[in-house]
């Protein structure tokens, strides 16, 4: 179980933790990123959290395996809830919708006020993360995308903050990622339009009003990304 290869998504997620941090990796599951950062030097303790008792099993016998059990800290239970004061100052929320990445965040407002900095990954809706950081006092200081087959993933590097955005587009394609000109810009974008048009498809044939006004949304969104690819 030593020397542990992870995935492009996962591997792009652990690079974003600062040597020397003291991380908590929320939604833990396998426990291959706490496991990563120590085996690499990177990180002396991690905390390691699941809300599921299967996940924090499987952690708890993957980093037995490895001999990190002094050094990563498993706990089970919601979110942020199960970090102490002072014990962390960095958390992880990697490989979760971002609707629960939100609920995460505001219920756990308290503790995620005393975390310097977070590791972002939703696997859906990462707009509706952008959203809330904006809202709720964050600024997303770097944003990088993971390829692994055909899907493309976004990981977000948070920071408490302000960020100014003049135009919603860049809560569907972070302002970073255009600004640093991401390598994979390019594929996410013909990625997300491929998918805004096969949601157009399946509406094009509703005519209730929500379906009506979905397919506006969409045909809009569409032409922003449309806008942005003719930018890059
Ligand atoms: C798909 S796994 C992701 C595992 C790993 N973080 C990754 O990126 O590969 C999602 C994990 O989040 C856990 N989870 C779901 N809701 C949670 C919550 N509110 N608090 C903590 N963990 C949660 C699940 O039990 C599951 O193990």
């Amino acid at each position: 179980m030593n020397d542990m290869k992870l995935t492009e998504r996962l591997q792009l997620t652990a690079s974003k933790i600062k040597r020397g941090s003291f991380p908590a990796d929320i939604g833990t599951d396998h426990a291959y990123i706490p496991i990563y950062l120590v085996e690499n030097g990177i990180c002396k303790k991690v905390v390691a959290t699941d809300v599921r008792k299967g996940p924090i099993e499987r952690a708890r016998k993957n980093v037995r395996l490895c001999g990190f059990a002094e050094s990563i800290l498993i706990k089970q239970g919601y979110g942020l809830s199960p970090i102490a004061e002072d014990e962390v100052d960095c958390a992880i929320l990697a490989g979760m919708g971002g609707h629960l990445i939100c609920s995460i965040l505001e219920k756990g407002r308290d503790k995620a006020n005393q975390i310097d900095y977070f590791v972002i990954q939703p696997m859906q809706f990462a707009s509706v993360v952008r959203k809330y950081l904006y809202y709720n006092g964050y600024t997303i200081y770097d944003e990088s995308l993971a390829k692994e087959g055909a899907k493309i993933y976004q990981i977000l590097s948070v920071e408490h903050g302000c960020d100014k955005i003049d135009d919603d587009i860049y809560f569907e394609i972070g302002k970073k990622l255009i600004e640093k000109k991401d390598p994979l810009l390019m594929d996410y974008i013909e990625y997300s339009m491929n998918q805004i048009k096969g949601i157009i498809l399946k509406l094009e044939g509703c005519d209730s009003e929500n379906s009506i006004l979905r397919l506006k949304e969409c045909s809009d969104k569409l032409k922003k990304y449309e806008e942005v690819r003719r930018w890059l």
